[in-house]
């Protein structure tokens, strides 16, 4: 906890009612901004999520030469210099929380002749790189200098010509295998990533709509194969950035445990590489209904009606994780309000996001009077079907997903949970507190 940080306290609420949109997609709107950077002429984007992380993500792509301009709430121009033209950063590139733009962003300079900077908060400084550096080095980058354990900050010079490589991901992981891809856009020759479960494809299905040529294959019982043709000539395309199911995910969980609810969340984005979350939640018995989807931007959206409903704890199996990996944090709210234990498998990567995601919400729970067990991976919740004491002191850790998880549980609780730090809430979804209220939330 930072001198400056906000405590912020959610009350048991009355019904929430209403109609929310979420915020535009963060791993979209990272990306638009980096294809942007990437092509020649201007990219029109919007709905593009204005949260800090996207924010450092657009410094980074002006400090490489960019010029990108902002001409309403959502929308932005950005003025592209192609791939092979990009400028050496003069100044640190500081990522912030963020721990995909600084990745990508790695990828994009791995694949350039210019050496740059990388650095982030305490958060992100605490944080594995060596499994982006790594293909990085074999594509023919140099790690010039990083702190203990391949943590940034990192000084990172590209190569000018990258090796074509066949690189198979250790974990799933989006942004391993966007790094390499965007590295693989400045080589002569084919790149390709082999995962060993698909992770979500926004890196894929952006690059070919810019008319870049790449190939995705089914890999074996969930893996994908992806193969991309390097040097492509990349044209700007309109970006409208569908809304965040990660940032919905707080309004959905939260209508369903505070009784009386009945909420609208509109456009949604259902790519099923994203709606995990959904999908167990309907499977614990959640009232969701989607009632209007449509393809909107190169993506599924969807409007989805929330009411509150009881859960019943469910085995989430571990293929599941990679399509709802941020959204553990408040299933396992959830999980707190069914009847019955809830096991979430194989939850290795909680460790390494924002913050060690899985002891976050193991503490977080007890403080909420709870009995949740680490077994392994797994996390355990033993739910209280409905009645969760609450109180308690969340100790957030820098992590804008344990921040909004547990606010989501003061909400339905019986006695108020508060939090230590608000701050890192505006990383991704900066009008979390306005929105909530409206629909009725209780914070002080
Ligand atoms: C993201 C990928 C995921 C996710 C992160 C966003 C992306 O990380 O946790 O919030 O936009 O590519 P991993 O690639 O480490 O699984």
């Amino acid at each position: 906890m930072t001198a400056s940080a906000a405590r912020l306290t959610a009350g048991t609420s009355g019904p929430l009612r209403g109609r929310v949109k979420p915020p535009g997609d963060k791993s979209i709107s990272h990306r638009a901004l980096i294809l942007g950077l990437l092509s020649v002429g201007e990219t029109a984007i919007e709905g593009l999520l204005e949260g800090d992380d996207v924010l450092n993500t657009a410094a980074a792509c002006r400090a490489l030469g960019a010029s990108i301009a902002r001409t309403g709430e959502g929308r932005w121009i950005v003025q592209g210099c192609g791939v092979g033209s990009l400028l050496a950063p003069r100044q640190t590139l500081d990522f912030g929380n963020s721990g995909t733009g600084m990745r990508l962003m790695m990828g994009v300079v791995g694949g350039h002749a210019i050496a740059a900077r990388f650095d982030g908060d305490a958060s992100l400084r605490r944080r594995p790189m060596r499994r982006i550096l790594d293909p990085l080095v074999l594509m023919g980058a140099q790690v010039l200098a990083e702190a203990e354990g391949g943590r940034c900050p990192i000084l990172l010079k590209g190569s000018a010509e990258p090796v074509p490589i066949e690189y198979r991901t250790p974990v799933a992981s989006a942004q391993i295998k966007s790094a390499v891809l965007l590295a693989g856009l400045n080589s002569p020759g084919r790149t390709v990533v082999i995962e060993p479960e698909a992770s979500r494809d926004h890196t894929e299905k952006m690059l070919s709509f810019f008319g870049a040529s790449i190939e995705v294959e089914a890999f074996g019982a969930s893996g994908r194969k992806i193969t991309l043709q390097g040097r492509p000539e990349l044209r700007p395309a309109p970006i409208a950035v569908p809304g965040d199911p990660s940032s919905a995910a707080f309004i959905l969980v939260a209508a369903t445990i505070v009784p009386g609810s009945d909420v609208i969340v509109e456009s949604m984005m259902m790519n099923p590489l994203r709606t995990g979350l959904l999908a167990t939640l309907l499977e614990m018995g959640a009232d969701i209904e989607i009632i209007d989807r449509r393809a909107d931007g190169g993506e599924d959206v969807a409007d989805l009606r929330i009411r509150a409903a009881a859960l019943k704890g469910v085995d989430v199996p571990v293929e599941r994780a990679p399509s709802m990996i941020d959204e553990y944090p408040i299933l396992a709210v959830a999980a707190a309000f069914a009847s019955g234990p809830t096991r979430m498998r194989g939850l290795s990567e909680l460790r390494v996001k924002e913050s060690d995601r899985l002891e976050a919400v193991a503490a977080g729970l007890r403080a909420a009077g709870l009995d949740p067990q680490i077994e392994g991976d797994d996390l355990i919740v033993e739910g209280r079907g409905g009645d969760v004491a609450g109180g308690g002191i969340i100790a957030t850790h820098l992590d804008h997903r344990i921040a909004m998880s547990f606010l989501c549980l003061g909400l339905a609780a019986r006695k108020p949970v508060a939090i230590d730090d608000a701050g890192m809430i505006a990383t991704s979804f900066p009008a979390f507190r306005a929105d909530m209220e409206r629909l009725g939330a209780h914070f002080s």
